[in-house]
């Protein structure tokens, strides 16, 4: 069986990857540094699967514990979750993301080209299509970003670009999320944010259990259905599966190639859909204002999701009302988080 590096793999996204990678029998090694995330979560993948993961507490930008890894393991792909990932924050402290999260990269993937380990899945993000495309996004479009996170993605992604175009016996698959909410269905993994949430999702929940007063709704003004802003919402799990399709289609492939698809449904939700889907999940009451804009936030945000289907016969199967149960299903098992 393969042996899948996960870098970042006991955060949000890598630790639901994690669960779908063991009960695929893929053998899983993870690197993390735990900025943002905990061990418990890894203890939990372990307590859904049944498997053990071999967890190593490095940053990826310690280029001696990669290549450690790299020489005591033979590993036959990478996913590539490790980066700071907020874009309100990532404006306060741009030169900290662009260190870990571009520096970081690069010494990944000198480390991986050292030890002749070239395929790699790529957490990139819908925020590359910027401003200036129409939704929904196909991957053909022109990549851009307004904030040092997302100018992260648009850089990394030009990195990949020309480390494939330099030396084509890489194999690289570049996954655009959309808005990834949700948990696992055992409700022992899930999104464990830091102080006040940023995203949706994550906010309304803590709304719902009684953490936080009411949600504030940036914009009641956006040409979109309700006045709201309009999301493509996608569940975690899903998401975790596109990555297992990305791997199984490097591996068969008989030519190498760099491909970018985006993971999303295809479909757009506005914040006061998903403030009534939460609603009736939880049985609870969500009180909310409706607030001025957040600054940067699109209008509207969803991808054409064909792509990733035709290539990788992958499509999102879970519904905005599975997103909310289980989020809620999270929530109310983990009032705390991991802690
Ligand atoms: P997360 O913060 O939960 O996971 C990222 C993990 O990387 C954390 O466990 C953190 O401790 C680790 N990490 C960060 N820097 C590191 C370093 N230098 N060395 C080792 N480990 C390090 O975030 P997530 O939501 O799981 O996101 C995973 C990836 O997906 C990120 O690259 C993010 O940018 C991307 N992404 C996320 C979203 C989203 O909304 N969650 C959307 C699009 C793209
Ligand atoms: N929103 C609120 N109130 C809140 C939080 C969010 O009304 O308290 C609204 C936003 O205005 C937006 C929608 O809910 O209309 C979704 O907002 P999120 O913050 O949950 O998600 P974003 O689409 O803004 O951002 C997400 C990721 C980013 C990524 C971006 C584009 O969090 O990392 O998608 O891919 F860059």
């Amino acid at each position: 069986m393969q042996t899948i590096l996960v870098t970042g793999g006991a955060g949000y996204i890598g630790s639901h990857t994690c669960v779908e990678l063991l009960e695929k029998n893929y053998e899983v090694i993870v690197i993390d540094n735990l900025i943002n995330s905990s061990k418990e979560s890894l203890n939990r993948v372990k307590k859904i699967t049944g498997k053990s993961i071999t967890f190593y507490e490095k940053d990826i930008l310690d280029k001696d514990a990669l290549d450690k890894i790299f020489n005591d393991h033979k590993i036959d792909a990478v996913i590539h979750f490790a980066g700071l990932k907020a874009v309100g924050e990532s404006t306060q402290i741009p030169l900290t993301y662009y260190h870990n999260n571009l520096t970081g990269t690069l010494i990944l993937l000198q480390a991986m080209q050292q030890a002749s380990v070239f395929n790699l899945v790529f957490s990139s993000s819908a925020t590359v299509y910027g401003e200036v495309n129409q939704a929904p996004y196909t991957e053909d479009m022109p990549l851009s970003a307004t904030n040092p996170y997302g100018l992260t993605k648009v850089m990394i992604e030009q990195f990949l670009q020309d480390t494939y175009e330099s030396h084509n016996y890489w194999n690289i698959s570049i996954l655009r999320y959309f808005n990834p909410v949700g948990a696992h269905k055992s409700g022992l993994i899930g999104e464990d944010p830091n102080g006040i949430p940023n995203n949706l999702m994550p906010y309304v929940s803590q709304v719902a259990v009684g953490k936080l007063k009411q949600l504030k709704v940036f914009g009641g003004d956006y040409p979109t259905i309700d006045g709201t802003g309009v999301r493509d919402y996608i569940h975690v799990t899903d998401l975790a599966l596109g990555h297992i399709k990305a791997l199984e289609k490097i591996a068969s492939q008989t030519q190498t190639s760099i491909e970018a698809y985006n993971l999303g449904t295809g479909n757009g939700s506005s914040v006061l859909e998903v403030v009534n889907a939460f609603k009736e999940a939880s049985s609870k009451d969500i009180p909310y204002d409706i607030v001025d804009r957040r600054p940067g936030d699109l209008a509207i945000a969803y991808a054409n999701a064909g792509k990733a289907k035709a290539q990788l016969g992958w499509e999102a199967n879970q519904t905005l009302k599975d997103m909310c149960q289980d989020t809620w299903n999270w929530q109310t098992n983990n009032p705390n988080g991991y802690r």
